[in-house]
């Protein structure tokens, strides 16, 4: 007899079945998402989609209107300056100041089509600046997608798990790792994709301290600028508390800046990328023989980013010129349009721990995880592929933790941009049928 689910039971097993994975764990998101599109469109029945990080909020419009002025005034037509336009490396040393309280020249502010890649740029520059030091570091977990651009450019990477040793464990686990001599990079997000944790300046101090202590450059991942919604006053120009960085403890750091989130601009495809005064102009001699440069900002803008697109799009950086402006006048609070994931994140993270579920990432050392885009999921006695498996009967979708190098808990990270409080009530009712099913 066919079992009785909130959506269709023998539609969600056929779709699932056409994916031929047996082990749902190994689904990539975009997997996921056309078996979900599929069973969508077959049964009517819309899904709770917290599978993809896409923003669920409207564009901020200041970067539209200045956008489309841009456009008005003709320069789709013009190849935009490869290292940026100068309105965006202005704003951008800015708003680094002051929203960071970090000095930078423009000269090391650079446009990117993408944090993506920015990323791949930066990848690229440190695997190869030193002959003795091939591999990177991430502090995971991470973001799959950065390790697919390591195995890409084919250079190695290694990882661990930031769970078990937050706080001063972290000092004896990265020295571990960096003492082997063969370590370029350090590279994590914070907040973090996929768990949400915020490493905290006594971690990011120890981060800054051993990358002086062993020459490496610290890669700070700051899609999720400003968006530890604990903290308030993130956005206020010129004045504390900031977004914590590692800036503060090592002059070795290249930061991504992305517009998808915090400013809700995915579409466009716009980011920049901060280069440390000490490193633009520091010389690797290793690089000239890859890539023809020596210097390590004149490489990636001059030979990585020339090579990959050419500069990031014309009327795009006018947008982002004008969003950072508009922050460091005081005109635009951009942490506040955002707080409504923390909120959604807060009732969300409640409906599923009062229906079985376990929140893995759940503390900053004593204090509890912020609410924000993402947190993270495991249900008693369930390994992750059977909860994905599982939750797609019930009208729930996510993604499995473990490509994002977490390996203490076979979880699952749950987005809520796309949630609408207008579906919470459905969520409750197909977590109650779940927790009834598969009862604890
Ligand atoms: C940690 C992290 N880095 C980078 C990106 C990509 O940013 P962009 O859209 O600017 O390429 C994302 C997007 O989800 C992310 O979560």
């Amino acid at each position: 007899m066919t079992k009785q689910t909130p959506i269709n039971y023998d539609v969600v097993s056929k779709h699932i079945a056409s994916l031929n994975i047996p082990d749902l764990s190994k689904a990539t998101i975009m997997e996921i998402v056309k078996v979900v599109d599929l069973i969508q469109e077959e049964t009517g029945d819309k899904y709770i989609r917290m599978e993809m990080g896409v923003p669920g909020l409207k564009p901020e419009k200041i970067g539209t209107e200045a956008e489309i002025d841009a456009l008005k005034r003709g320069v789709a037509s013009m190849y935009p300056s490869i290292e940026g336009i100068p309105e965006l490396k202005v704003e951008t040393a800015r708003f680094i100041k002051n929203f960071m309280n970090i000095n930078i020249k423009p000269e090391g502010c650079v446009a990117t089509t993408g944090s993506m890649q920015g990323g791949y740029a930066a990848f690229q520059a440190v695997s190869y600046m030193d002959k003795n030091k091939d591999t990177a570091l991430f502090i995971d977990p991470g973001f799959p997608i950065q390790k697919q651009q390591f195995k890409v450019i084919g250079a190695k990477f290694t990882s661990f798990d930031v769970y078990n040793y937050r706080g001063d464990k972290l000092k004896e686990k990265l020295e571990s790792v960096l003492s082997k001599g063969n370590i370029n990079s350090i590279i994590f997000s914070n907040p973090n994709n996929p768990s949400w944790i915020c490493l905290n300046d006594e971690e990011l101090k120890i981060i800054g301290d051993l990358a002086n202590k062993y020459d490496v450059i610290v890669i700070e991942d700051l899609a999720y600028f400003g968006m530890d919604f604990r903290k308030d006053g993130l956005a206020t120009p010129g004045q504390a508390p900031y977004q914590p960085s590692v800036a503060n403890y090592t002059d070795n750091w290249i930061m991504l800046i992305s517009s998808s989130k915090v400013f809700s601009y995915a579409g466009q495809r716009m980011a920049v990328m901060a280069i440390s005064d000490k490193l633009y102009n520091r010389s690797y001699p290793d690089l000239q023989e890859r890539f023809g440069a020596d210097k390590l900002g004149y490489t990636i803008v001059f030979r990585l980013l020339y090579s990959l697109s050419s500069g990031a799009s014309h009327s795009a950086q006018f947008a982002l010129a004008a969003m950072l402006k508009a922050a460091s006048d005081g005109k635009f609070n951009f942490v506040e349009p955002v707080k409504e994931y923390g909120k959604r994140a807060k009732v969300m993270k409640k409906l599923f721990t009062k229906y079985g579920f376990d929140i893995i990432y759940d503390k900053d050392l004593d204090e509890d995880l912020a609410d924000g885009f993402y947190f993270t999921i495991a249900y008693p006695g369930m390994n992750g592929g059977d909860l994905i498996n599982n939750l797609l009967y019930y009208g729930v979708s996510a993604i499995s933790l473990r490509g994002a190098g977490s390996d203490h808990v076979d979880g699952l990270r749950a987005c809520v941009s796309q949630i609408a409080p207008a579906q919470f009530e459905d969520l409750e009712y197909r977590l109650k049928r779940f927790n009834e099913d598969y009862p604890i």
